[in-house]
C-alpha cells in the first residue's frame, strides 16, 4: 500500500507513520513536513517540505509524486502563540480566524484539487481530512471555540461537496472527515486539564482507531463523517 501523510511530524500524523510502518512490512510512506524538520528516518518514508495552505506548494508536491491508495490530511490548528480560542464572539480577531481556515480548511480543498487524479482508480482508494466534533453544526450545544468551529465545519462541507462530485467523476475513490477524539499531542495542551484521563487518547490509540475506520470504509461510505470509535457523527 502507498500512502501520504499530510502533517506527518504532527502529535497524530506522527504516530499515523510509525502504526502503519509497524503493522505492514510492504507499506510504502510519503509524508509531508511544514516547520517542525521530521523524526522519522526510515527505508520507506520518503518527506517533502509542504506548507498545504500554499497552491504553489501543493501542485509543486502533486508534479513529484505518482499514484497512491491513502491520503491522509493530518495537518491542523487550534491555537496561535498570541491567541487562544475564543470563549465569546467579542473575542473574535480577523487573523486569527484566517490563520484557523488557511491550516483547518484551505488544505483539504487544494490536496482534492491537485491530488484527485492520484487517487482515481478502478480500486477502492481513500481520502480522509482530520477534522473535529466541534465542527458539527447540529452536535454544537455549548457554543465558543468560533474560529476553530467555523473552520471545520466549513472542512466538513468542503468534504460533502468533493464526495458528490467524486461520486460521479471517480467512484471508487471515498473520502471522508475523521474526529479522533482529544488527543495528547501539541494542539490539545493547554486545554487538558479538564479532561478526564480515560477520555485523553495516546496519538498511537488514535492512528489504530482510525486504520480500523478505514479499514471498513467501502466507496458506498463516502461524504461521511466518522468518530474513533467508528460511530457516524452528524454533520
Ligand atoms: N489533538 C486533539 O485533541 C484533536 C482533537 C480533534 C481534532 N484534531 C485534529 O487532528 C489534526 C491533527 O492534530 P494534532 O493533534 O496532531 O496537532 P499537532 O500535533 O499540533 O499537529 C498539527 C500539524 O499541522 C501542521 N500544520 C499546520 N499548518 C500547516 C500548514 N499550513 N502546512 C503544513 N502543515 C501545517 C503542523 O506543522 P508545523 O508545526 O510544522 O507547522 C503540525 O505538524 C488537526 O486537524 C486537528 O484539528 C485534534
Amino acid at each position: 500500500m502507498k500512502i501520504l501523510i499530510i502533517g506527518g511530524t504532527g502529535g497524530i500524523g506522527r504516530a499515523i507513520i510509525e502504526y502503519c510502518l509497524s503493522n505492514d512490512e510492504h507499506t510504502t510512506v510519503y509524508a509531508t513536513y511544514h516547520c517542525t524538520p521530521p523524526s522519522i528516518d526510515h527505508e520507506r518514508v520518503t518527506w517533502y517540505k509542504t506548507d498545504v495552505s500554499s497552491e504553489a506548494d501543493v501542485f509543486a508536491l502533486s508534479l513529484r509524486l505518482t499514484k497512491f491508495d491513502l491520503l491522509i490530511n493530518a495537518v491542523g490548528t487550534l491555537h496561535s502563540p498570541d491567541h487562544r480560542p475564543e470563549k465569546s464572539i467579542n473575542e473574535f480577531d480577523l487573523d486569527f480566524f484566517q490563520h484557523n481556515f488557511n491550516a483547518n480548511t484551505v488544505p483539504t480543498l487544494l490536496l482534492s484539487k491537485h491530488f484527485a487524479l492520484h487517487l482515481k482508480a478502478k480500486y477502492p482508494t481513500y481520502f480522509i481530512a482530520l477534522s473535529a466534533r466541534i465542527g458539527s453544526i447540529e452536535d454544537n450545544r455549548i457554543g465558543g471555540w468560533v474560529s476553530y468551529r467555523c473552520s471545520k465545519a466549513a472542512l466538513n462541507m468542503a468534504i460533502k461537496t468533493i464526495s458528490v462530485e467524486w461520486k460521479v467523476k471517480q467512484p471508487n475513490c471515498c473520502i471522508i472527515a475523521f474526529h479522533p477524539g482529544t488527543t495528547d499531542t501539541e494542539l490539545s495542551k493547554p486545554f487538558q486539564k479538564n479532561v478526564a484521563p480515560q477520555q485523553l487518547f495516546s496519538p498511537r490509540y488514535v492512528a489504530h482507531c482510525l486504520l480500523d475506520v478505514i479499514h471498513n470504509l467501502t466507496p458506498e461510505n463516502t461524504g461521511r463523517f466518522y468518530s474513533y470509535s467508528g460511530e457516524e457523527i452528524p454533520w
